[in-house]
């Protein structure tokens, strides 16, 4: 299983670029611009990590991207989860950025999104991992706020690809940012958003009705609603599910817990991805090593689970065919129904 697993292409589409800053990286880049962190040593920050809610990860991860200062400080995160990814044989990424975790330091938008894209143009000629770049909300700030770095996002839309909405979820309902969102897709750009990770399932139906959403990020406690099952299953509405984030953040108590093989049989395009895969204990390898471990999810099943990346992501249809075909001519994929 295991060999498997590592050769199986894999599409990721719900990863906060922020999220992949390892605690070696964090300490180099404190070092190589003077900032002070609140731990001695990468032992004690990694002993930090002990998550009981969103919030408390929160606080934490907001800390660690304080340490994100040049534009070559983008590239470099960028560029390590790329190799990451390229280890995991992740094929495709669509990338979160939270520019406001940036502009309130006083770091340039273009600081920010330089380095960044950078880094994918040259994943995708070195490594062969083609990209999407989604630049999202922070959901504790205001509306006003939002629609601010809507403003200073302007001059560089060409190069985003669509609005993601993330951060403190309880509190701050999706319908909060429904007039942003509705201009947002006035200007052409798709949107997503987080929900129904700690907020209830009304969270997932607003991030549909209020916000029109292509995707859900996360979307587990749809569970709750079954006329939200049944209407994601119709539709085909994809949830970008994140296993060891679910477990790490005590969404679900256990890996045995999670539900994202039940949401996968009851018909609904549930991916697999890694949310923040630095703080929560692995990359996509291990999110679907997890599957297999304490699911006992089938090559069959990740299968299945590759393929609905490709339904849900954002290629071109060309690139779509490319890649199923490629996931299904692989092992244990071959033959397995298209949905
Ligand atoms: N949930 C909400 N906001 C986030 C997350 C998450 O898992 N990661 C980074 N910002
Ligand atoms: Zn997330």
């Amino acid at each position: 299983m295991e060999n498997f697993i590592a050769g199986l292409p894999k599409l990721e589409l719900h990863l906060h670029i922020e999220g992949t800053l390892e605690p070696e990286l964090m300490f180099a880049l404190g070092q190589r611009n003077g900032v002070t962190l609140p731990w001695p040593d990468v032992a004690s920050l990694r002993a930090a990590y002990e998550f009981d809610c969103l919030q408390s990860f929160l606080d934490l991860y907001y800390l660690g991207a304080s340490v994100l200062v040049t534009e070559q400080d983008f590239f470099d995160l960028t560029w390590a989860y790329l190799e990451r990814c390229a280890a995991d044989k992740v094929v495709h990424v669509e990338i979160f950025f939270d520019p406001q975790t940036h502009s309130a330091r006083g770091i340039p938008f273009e600081t920010v999104l330089g380095g960044i894209e950078r880094a994918l143009q040259q994943g995708e000629r070195q490594l062969g991992i083609s990209w999407r770049l989604i630049m999202s909300f922070l959901r504790h700030l205001s509306e006003e706020a939002a629609f601010a770095t809507l403003d200073e996002a302007r001059p560089h839309l060409s190069r985003i690809h669509g609005i993601g909405l993330d951060s403190s979820e309880l509190g701050n309902p999706p319908g909060k940012f429904a007039r942003v969102f509705a201009r947002c897709r006035e200007l052409g750009l798709p949107v997503v958003a987080h929900a129904g990770e700690e907020g209830p399932a009304a969270y997932i139906w607003q991030t549909i009705q209020e916000l029109q959403v292509r995707r859900i990020d996360h979307g587990v406690r749809c569970a709750e609603d079954p006329a939200l099952v049944r209407y994601l299953a119709d539709t085909r509405l994809p949830l970008t599910v994140c296993p060891l984030s679910n477990v790490r953040l005590r969404v679900f108590d256990k890996m045995a817990d999670h539900n994202v093989l039940t949401l996968l049989e009851q018909g609904l395009c549930v991916t697999i991805n890694s949310d923040d895969p630095a703080y929560f204990g692995g990359y996509m390898g291990a999110n679907f090593q997890a599957l297999a471990n304490s699911l006992g999810a089938t090559r069959e099943q990740l299968c299945r689970l590759s393929l609905n990346g490709v339904e849900a992501s954002w290629l071109s249809l060309a690139d779509k065919v490319k890649l199923t075909q490629e996931i299904r001519g692989y092992g244990a994929c071959h033959g397995v129904a298209l949905y």
